[in-house]
């Protein structure tokens, strides 16, 4: 196939339209930031998306967002510059700088609530406590609502306060909307300015971009030919990815980017899909919910708890919302994590993949799709295109349940997705999928064999707790033991039992350590 013409990466930095044409192609935001850009008021603190010190803000194109800009905060360190094509990114550095130029040199709101507030003590988080505040205020300011206290505290689930500073934080954010606090509405980001410079970026060519030669060799011992492309059709990146296999295919890369950052693999070729608007869509198709591979977690999460309300907690706990509005869906099901938390929950409702390779598209049950640790059925150069969830029967009971050390931003120890309906008092259907019990996330056979056209009662339960003994020889590993984790998949069946059993159900935030919790941000 032809070769588009390469050309330099091209994003609006600092007010205006910035060209990178010598960066590494696995180059994060981070480093580029802090080397090239000296813009050091981001920090490196985890480096691996756990901490929010690299947090920043990036604008995009959205004609359902306010003024057609929809700004989130992003940790900088899982993206590569490439990401950044097409896009804005701002820092903590244009906020300061609006307050220098802008209207009496006023502070960003989320700025004027945090020195309001005595939001910082050592100051080390604070631009990216305020990265996060600003992109909170932005969105709901935009959009003339206002968050609650834990609406704002879900937003910050992905910044780290090592002086725990976190109640004047959170009290700065709930002040940055009080009128005495904000100030100037001139302080806030001029998205008309951003858009008009982002409308001349729209019309570049799809990004094909090659590094120099000379800004590999010190990363990569290949040294030449590193590449990124970013197709703007499906059809495109059918083709390109059929022609080049041995690419890696890139969506919101936060697994992708920790084998950079962790691992310091080489990857000579990329393929970014998230310039494809099409594979975002998440739609009803009949009685089928079509989410497209590149939607973002944060967007198919909530399609799913408009399914199943239950598995609001569980949306929550998934990484933390900068995580969930880069990371993708179909990321995540083709990384094939043992302890993935999306897959559990998709294979409870019976997803299935639409796989594409050239002009040839196939489906295949979820079920089907892992064969061992971290490895699946996709064929050289096919991908996913987009994950099939049927609507359930509606008395279909479903719950996702996770066990990790922390609440926010952990990855699971133990995870479940479970659904089951009763007829007539005798199960009509069960599934029972657990994470972090085996090598890949499966289903739990003999447990699921144990309770089908059984009464939904204790003795039925026991005995598929029993199953599950069969069905999984959990490991042990830093995050728990296999004796751990065998009792606590057995206690979330029983869990579950107890939350679905026809007299006194237990509510399913009864055994919650915490209070009921809000509905879902987009
Ligand atoms: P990428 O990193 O871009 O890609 C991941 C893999 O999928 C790559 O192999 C890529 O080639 C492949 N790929 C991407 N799109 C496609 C496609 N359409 N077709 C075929 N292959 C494709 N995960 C959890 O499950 N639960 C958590 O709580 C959680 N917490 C996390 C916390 C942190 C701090 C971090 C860094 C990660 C966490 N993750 C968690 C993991 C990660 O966020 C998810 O796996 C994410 O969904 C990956 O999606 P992505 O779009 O970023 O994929
Ligand atoms: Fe910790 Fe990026 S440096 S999240
Ligand atoms: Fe010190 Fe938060 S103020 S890390």
């Amino acid at each position: 196939m032809q070769e588009p013409a390469a050309r330099p990466i091209r994003f609006v930095h600092r007010g205006a339209i910035a060209e990178v044409a010598r960066a590494p192609t696995t180059k994060s935001v981070l480093y580029w930031l802090r080397e090239d850009a000296h813009c050091v008021g981001t920090k490196e603190g985890c480096n691996e998306g756990d901490c929010g010190a690299c947090m920043v803000m990036v604008g995009s194109r959205d004609a359902q967002a306010p003024g057609g800009l929809a700004l989130r905060a992003v940790n900088a360190c899982l993206q590569f510059v490439a990401m950044l094509d097409g896009k804005a990114l701002f820092t903590i550095e244009d906020l300061k700088r609006i307050a220098r130029t802008g209207d009496g040199g006023t502070l960003h709101p989320a700025q004027r609530a945090m020195v309001a507030c005595h939001g910082s003590q050592c100051g080390f988080c604070t631009p990216d406590f305020t990265m996060s505040l600003a992109a909170c205020y932005e969105q709901y300011v935009a959009s003339e609502t206002r968050p609650t206290r834990q609406l704002i505290a879900d937003t910050l689930s992905g910044n780290l306060c090592r002086c725990t500073g976190y109640r004047p934080i959170l009290d700065a954010g709930e002040a940055m909307f009080d009128a005495s606090t904000a100030g100037p509405s001139s302080a806030r980001i001029d998205r008309a300015a951003v858009v008009r410079l982002l409308d001349r970026l729209a019309g570049d060519p799809p990004l094909h971009y090659r590094a120099p030669e000379s800004a590999m060799a010190s990363i990569d011992e290949t040294g030449k030919d590193a590449w990124v492309a970013a197709p703007r059709t499906i059809d495109a990146l059918a083709s390109l990815y059929e022609a080049h296999h041995d690419a890696r295919l890139v969506a919101g890369a936060t697994d992708v980017g920790l084998w950079i950052t962790k691992q310091f693999r080489a990857m000579p070729g990329q393929i970014r899909v998230d310039a494809i608007e099409s594979l975002k869509a998440i739609e009803w198709k009949g009685d089928r919910l079509t989410i497209g591979a590149g939607a973002s977690l944060e967007g198919a999460w909530s399609a799913l708890v408009a399914i199943a309300p239950a598995l609001h907690e569980m949306q929550l706990r998934f990484a933390s919302l900068p995580l969930r509005l880069a990371g993708t869906m179909g990321g995540n099901v083709a990384n094939g994590s043992p302890i993935g938390d999306s897959a559990p929950i998709l294979l409870a409702l019976d997803a299935t993949l639409l796989l594409r390779r050239g002009t040839a598209r196939r489906r295949m049950a979820l079920d089907d799709f892992y064969v061992d640790y971290m490895k699946n059925r996709l064929a050289p150069g096919e991908f996913i295109e987009a994950i099939e969830v049927p609507r359930p029967f509606p008395d279909t009971a479903i719950r996702a349940y996770k066990l990790g050390k922390r609440y926010d931003c952990d990855i699971s120890a133990v995870c479940a997705g479970l659904a089951i309906r009763v007829e007539d008092g005798r199960v009509a259907h069960a599934r029972f999928a657990f994470g972090g019990m085996a090598a890949i996330v499966k289903r739990a056979a003999q447990a699921e064999a144990a309770v089908l056209d059984a009464p939904w009662n204790e003795a039925t339960v026991q005995r598929a707790i029993d199953g599950l003994a069969n069905d999984f020889a959990a490991m042990t590993d830093l995050r728990a033991s296999a004796s751990y984790r065998q009792k606590a998949a057995a206690n979330l069946l029983r869990r579950f039992w107890f939350e679905t059993r026809r007299d006194a159900p237990l509510a399913a935030d009864e055994l919650s350590v915490w209070p009921p919790r809000r509905t879902p941000m987009r």
